[in-house]
């Protein structure tokens, strides 16, 4: 395996956790690189459901190194209830690390993402309000703090008495809302800290390290290509980078270290919260992809819009990410169905494109244009291997992998990690 970057293809919830739990077997590190716990990874494992927010999907294994990198936002609440969490079911959280680097999210950050969709009105961006995109504001401006920061007693006084100092006038003034009690925010934190400090470490050299080594290491993305802050659908879009570069700084390796980069897609679409979706189904198709693919958020609980596989999308995201290969997970949510579809352009005023547009303008008056396919009725959740598919089964992957221009690696059958199909040696 050597080093795989696994992102997500499209609007996020492609099933990244459990591919990355699958292909976590081989692996030797398992790195999280960028988002928080925006995120929502489902696991299964025989009959046990595992949903993981901030921790790699890696560790249920428990001879694996698991690693939050500099990228990730931490909420240290969530993080210290997933660890009790797994500890409770048995497993052992003694081999993750934790960036030094990686920024906290503070209740101020909660309150400011709250106060923001509330003041956007209809133009909200339906975000999880996780605190998520005023955490990476603040890394950007500057006046972030960070997992070093945390565990250092003083130095969190001194910067969190200053943030809470703004953030107060900002919430209160602008926005009518309550602010935060610095005294008690730092206790409870020096609390959190206390709990956390024995994971956080030096990651890049941990990486680097198990790169030199020659051992496996694979990256998990959070969300997905059309939520990234430069290339998905702006400004409906999370604040971070989930595609493949961002493993790179998320981590703190260079370019040169990664060997190969693997795209999540479902076999149809999906996407929670606001913003456009060409392929999206309002109908009893859509219901049906809903009801059978279980699509209903990890993270909020919210239902997802869903709607048939959209190739520009998936063309798209081979370019930006450079992926090898594609992963197609829940395809056994197609079964049934008599017809199933693939867009692979945009109409767009008389003209037809072939290449995802920048312009939300534009992206929203874009109509698909189908190519349409027999449906399979049977049962595929027990197939083993891809001659186990029915014809047509198989026939909807190939053009899959035509449309989007790489190779299907690996397919999913059902949320189990015993229901995948591996098509190639990653
Ligand atoms: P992630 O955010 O990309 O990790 O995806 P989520 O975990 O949010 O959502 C994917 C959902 O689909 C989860 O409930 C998984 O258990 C489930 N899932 C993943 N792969 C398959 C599959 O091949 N078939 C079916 N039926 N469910 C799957
Ligand atoms: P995983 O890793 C699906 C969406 C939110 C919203 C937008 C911005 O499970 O695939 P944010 O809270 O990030 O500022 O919200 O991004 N979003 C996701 N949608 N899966 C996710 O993660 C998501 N993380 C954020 O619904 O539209
Ligand atoms: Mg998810």
């Amino acid at each position: 395996m050597s080093t795989v970057v696994l992102i997500g293809t499209q609007w996020g919830d492609e099933g990244k956790g459990k591919v990355t739990d699958f292909l976590a077997e081989k692996a030797d590190v398992i790195v999280r690189y960028q988002g928080g716990n925006n995120a929502g990874h489902t696991v299964v494992v025989d009959d046990k459901v595992y949903k993981l927010h901030l921790i790699p999907s890696g560790i249920l294994y428990q001879d694996k190194t698991c690693i939050i990198g500099s990228g990730v936002v931490i909420d240290p609440a969530v993080l210290i209830r997933e660890l009790e969490t797994l500890e409770s079911y048995g497993i052992s959280t003694v081999n993750l690390k934790i960036s030094q680097r990686a920024h906290v999210i503070f209740p101020y950050h909660k309150l400011q993402d709250q106060a923001e969709e509330a003041s956007k009105g209809k133009n909200k961006i339906g975000t999880t309000c996780r605190g998520i995109g005023p955490a990476y504001m603040d890394k950007s401006a500057r006046i972030g703090i960070r997992m070093i920061d945390l565990i250092d007693q003083d130095e969190l006084a001194v910067l969190l008495e200053r943030n809470v100092e703004g953030k107060n006038r900002m919430l209160t003034r602008v926005y009518g809302s309550e602010g935060v009690d610095y005294k008690a925010v730092l206790e409870t934190y020096r609390g959190y800290a206390d709990t956390l400090k024995k994971y956080v470490a030096d990651v890049p050299v941990i990486v680097n390290e198990a790169i030199k080594q020659g051992k496996n290491v694979l990256f998990e993305g959070a969300q997905g290509t059309l939520l990234d802050l430069d290339y998905g659908t702006y400004p409906f879009v999370t604040s971070s980078n989930p595609t493949a570069g961002a493993a790179c700084i998320g981590a703190g390796i260079g370019p040169t270290k990664i060997d190969r980069v693997l795209g999540v897609a479902k076999a149809y679409t999906t996407r929670v919260g606001e913003g456009p979706f060409p392929t999206e189904l309002k109908d009893e198709v859509g219901a049906y992809m809903r009801d059978q693919g279980g699509e209903f958020g990890t993270t909020t609980g919210r239902p997802r819009r869903c709607g048939w596989f959209d190739g520009v999308i998936g063309r798209y995201a081979v370019r930006i990410n450079g992926l090898d290969y594609l992963a197609i997970t829940k395809l056994d949510v197609l079964s049934g169905l008599e017809k199933v579809r693939i867009c692979t352009g945009y109409k767009y005023r008389g003209d037809v494109l072939t290449d995802f547009p920048a312009s939300l303008k534009v992206l929203s008056e874009c109509a698909p244009v189908y190519e349409e396919m027999p449906g399979w009725r049977e049962d595929i959740t027990t197939a083993g291997k891809l001659e186990d598919l029915p014809a047509n089964a198989r026939k909807y992957l190939e053009r899959i992998s035509e449309v989007a221009g790489v190779p299907i690696a690996l397919i999913g059958v059902g949320s189990k990690r015993s229901q995948t199909i591996l098509t190639a040696n990653l």
